[in-house]
Formats: structure tokens, sequence, C-alpha cells
């Protein structure tokens, strides 16, 4: 059993209206009303509505985080907001390099690593994703392909500062499919041992590596009993209270 504390974040994607927050209400009231979560809950909402998640959340434990950063702290860079920004808007944590971000919008391994720098830079804990294709699975690859990502997406400054990595193979996001147990379990230590390799025993074991890939409630709670499962990146089902409460109560 890890003694790392589980952490679930919530990824709203491009989901969410002011009407929204009336879910969140409904999350913090099942959170302070039931058995008090093992899990640091954090909510990744649009960025319109990260500092009403900030403020709103904080009574009950419920934190904020960006779903994306620029890599530059400023300048002419329009439509992308700065890591200081996000910090700025009450959020802690950032998710960086998530699929949809490489896919829609080119982001490399190389980008992934500017703006997990800016993230610790501006003082937020970034949440960096690695995940493989269903091909590059399907061809016996995947521990290599995430073993690349993670070699160039994480930053050095990961020794000193903290990261989470989150484990999301690409064909299980959105598609209700998930590998088998035995398949993340394989991963997660894969990317443990890799963890361990570039930043000794303690930092490395210290790192959280968050599932994630149609993590529901009804799957959640044998998921993230896997072992060097540390919690969960969940983005569907994080936008029904009840469902994002299941699985934070599942861990
Ligand atoms: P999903 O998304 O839970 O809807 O599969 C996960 C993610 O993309 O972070």
């Amino acid at each position: 059993m890890s003694t790392i504390s589980p952490l679930i974040a919530g990824n709203w994607k491009m989901n969410g209206l002011t009407h929204s927050l009336d879910e969140l209400a409904e999350l913090a009231r099942l959170l302070t009303t039931g058995e008090a979560p093992r899990a640091l809950v954090v909510v990744c909402p649009p960025a319109t509505l990260l500092a009403a998640v900030a403020a709103q959340g904080a009574s009950s434990g419920i934190i904020a985080g960006g779903q994306d950063c620029h890599a530059e702290p400023s300048g002419a860079h329009t439509g992308d907001i700065s890591a200081s920004m996000l910090a700025d808007a009450g959020a802690q944590y950032v998710i960086v390099g998530h699929s949809e971000r490489r896919t829609d919008h080119g982001e490399s391994s190389d980008t992934v690593r500017e703006k997990a720098e800016a993230a610790i830079g501006a003082g937020l804990k970034p949440i960096i994703c690695v995940g493989e294709t269903e091909a590059q699975r399907n061809a016996g690859d995947a521990e290599s392909v995430v073993a690349g990502q993670l070699a160039t997406s994480i930053p050095d400054a990961a020794g000193q500062h903290e990261v989470i990595v989150a484990y999301e193979p690409i064909w299980a996001i959105g598609t209700g499919r998930t590998p088998t147990l035995d398949e993340i379990g394989q991963m997660h230590d894969t990317i443990r041992a890799r963890l361990v390799d570039r930043f000794g025993l303690s930092k490395g074991e210290s790192i959280r590596i968050l599932y994630g890939g149609s993590l529901k409630p009804q799957n959640a709670r044998e998921i993230l009993g896997v072992a060097n499962v540390n919690g969960g990146l969940v983005g569907g089902a994080s936008l029904l209270a009840k469902d994002f409460y299941t699985i934070i109560s599942g861990v």
C-alpha cells in the first residue's frame, strides 16, 4: 500500500458555464457532509471559471487547477494564458501535455517540458500527461513510447519541486474502454522505475502517478487500488458531482 496520499483531479475540458458552479456546490456539499475523503481533490475547469472555482471550492477543500499554460511568462500570445495568470486566479495545479493538447495543438514533449517549467516557476504543480495510442500499444511499443515522453516532458526541476505524472492511454480517453488492471499496474510500475532511476529512490517514490482514461464510478475503486496508482485524472465523470464524488470516495 502506497504511503503517498492520493489525488483525484477532474478535468472539465471545454465544458462548463456559470451554472456549472451549481455542480461544484453539490460536490462541496457531498465532500463536507460525507466521510472526509482520503484524496486531495482538484477541479480543473475552463479558464473562464477558474477564479470562481478557486473561491467557491476553498471552504470545502476543493483545489482549483488550470488545463494548460503557455511556456512564456507573458507577451504577444493572443488567446494564451500564462502560468502566473492561473496562479493569480487561484490555481495551485495545471495539467500540461494532455493528449488533446498534444494532438489538437501539435505540442511536442519539449513544449510540454517548457510548460511544466513555467508552471513550477509560477509556483504551480504541473500534472504532466503521457500515454500511448492504440496502434502503439498493439505494436508492443506502449512502454517505450511512455518512457520517451517521460524523459523529455518532465523537467529536471522536478527533482526539487512537486510534479505529478498522469498516465492516460489515448485510446481509453472518453471511449469507455480501459486497459486491464494488469496492464495498468505494469505501466505504473514502469513509470515508477523510470522516476526512481532519474530522481533517486526517495524523490522517485514520492511522485504521484495518476491513471486517466474512462475512470468511472463503476471501475474507479479497483483501478485506484492498483499498486503505484496514486489517484486519477477524470474527464467526463468529473462533470457530475455525484459521479465524481463516488470516484473520490472509492480511493
Ligand atoms: P475521460 O477523460 O475520463 O473522459 O476518459 C480523461 C482525460 O482526458 O483526462
